[in-house]
């Protein structure tokens, strides 16, 4: 790789061991990717901000940079982590996570993160501008970020994005580059979308197909809700490798069909009908029962409009005594919320809205059993894409007025 002198005094340790490593790590990465130079940035989410994903070893490397005199340079938000800091005991968190993710959590804020811990990086003082370079984590907010916001950034792991952050940059490779930004193939959406969990399947849909390929949508509406647009983004990185995707007339890579394929032809053409998008429910819909024990929804994390869709199911209504009704949220997200008084709502309804965490980034392994959960139920294409495999929980996926019924009547219909 081509460094600049300033960048190869970092990695000969002119500015300390903690850019020396990092230096190492960024030229690692890029000679592996074929990256011909570093590109400078100033915007880096972290991801690996659970200890469920660090654990004892990410959290001492975390430690030990931050007292080899480690600094973020750059703007840093950091993902959720594994635990609700104000009710983790309530909802099943383990202590030994809740002590550990205090370590990791203060080991970033020490350096200088901003410990939103939240997978909405954009809706809580984190908005990418168009044609910037990044370096994010967090699969289902880099597709918001190429996708709806045209920022540039691959999908980093926890020690990339350390080491961008100690150095302010990245390895000039995969969608830094507008050649590789191009759709691959074209997927003509013939059926009407309605709400963000449709968004979520049509995402599942695709995802399935393109592995880490560029989806084209034509015939999405042309006014998506930002809460739709993160639900396809969250789906098409799950049940696919996606790191972006273009909708003709929405996204702002694709005013055409043209311009979103770079004026090259589609290698396939597929069709998102009626009969595809019932196919998809199905395939999420693993539990058989009408068995419901734990609902979750605010996966990605709940803004506060869908906090309030939640208040308003539960106006007058109480949730089921057999069932445990988690929102999870950004903190940020929560405080709006409770000024506006939703969580007051949700909570004498007897809701729990949960702050920094998300069942797939806290030890669910370890809740489920001991609250006695045996299902999840979810608006959710991702959650309910990964809660069998990852936590062992077969699902029941519907939209946001099908979970609130379930909540309430603790049935699945
Ligand atoms: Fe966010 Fe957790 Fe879903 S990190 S995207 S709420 S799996």
């Amino acid at each position: 790789m081509l460094l600049t002198e300033e960048e190869t005094g970092m990695l000969n340790g002119d500015k300390g061991p903690a850019v020396q490593k990092a230096m190492q790590i960024l030229v690692a990465l890029g000679e592996s990717f074929g990256a011909e130079r570093l590109v400078p940035i100033n915007n880096v989410h972290m991801a690996g901000s659970s200890v469920l994903v660090a654990e004892e070893a990410g959290t001492r490397f975390v430690e030990d940079i931050r007292k080899l005199g480690g600094t973020f340079i750059t703007r840093v938000t950091t993902n959720p982590t594994a635990v609700d800091p104000v009710r983790w005991e309530e909802i099943g968190i383990p202590e030994s996570d809740s002590i550990l993710q205090t370590r990791l959590t203060d080991a970033y804020a020490g350096m200088g993160a901003n410990t939103c811990n939240t997978c909405i990086p954009y809706l809580v003082g984190n908005a990418p501008r168009f044609g910037e370079h990044m370096a994010w984590g967090e699969s289902s907010a880099v597709v918001f970020a190429n996708s709806v916001c045209g920022a540039r950034t691959n999908r980093e792991g926890g020690p990339s994005g350390l080491a961008s952050a100690l150095t302010a940059r990245t390895p000039e490779y995969g969608f830094h580059l507008k050649e590789n930004r191009y759709g691959k193939f074209l997927i003509k959406v013939e059926t009407p979308l309605n709400d963000m969990t449709d968004y979520g399947t049509l995402g599942y849909f695709a995802g399935k197909i393109a592995g880490q390929d560029t989806p084209v949508f034509t015939g999405i509406p042309t006014d998506p809700t930002l809460e739709q647009l993160k639900a396809l983004s969250a789906a098409l990185a799950s049940s696919g490798a996606v790191s972006m995707f273009h909708a003709v007339g929405v996204t702002p890579e694709a005013p055409t069909v043209e311009e979103a394929f770079g004026g090259g032809e589609p290698d396939k053409v597929l069709v998102f009908d009626q009969a595809e998008k019932e196919k998809a429910e199905a395939a999420l819909n693993k539990e058989p029962s009408d068995h419901v024990d734990w609902i979750l929804v605010g996966c990605p994390n709940a803004s506060v409009q869908e906090i309030r869709e939640v208040a308003d199911a539960l106006q007058g209504k109480k949730v089921h005594k057999d069932v445990a009704l988690w929102v999870t949220t950004a903190g940020a997200m929560y405080a709006m919320a409770e000024r506006m008084g939703y969580i007051r709502t949700i909570e004498e309804a007897g809701g729990v809205v949960v702050r920094e965490t998300c069942p797939f980034l806290a030890r669910s392994r370890v809740i489920a059993p001991k609250k006695g959960y045996k299902t999840l139920t979810t608006n959710s294409a991702k959650m309910a894409f990964y809660a069998p495999g990852q936590f062992g929980l077969p699902t029941h996926y519907g939209n946001l007025d099908r979970v609130m019924q379930a909540a309430i009547n603790g049935v699945w219909r």
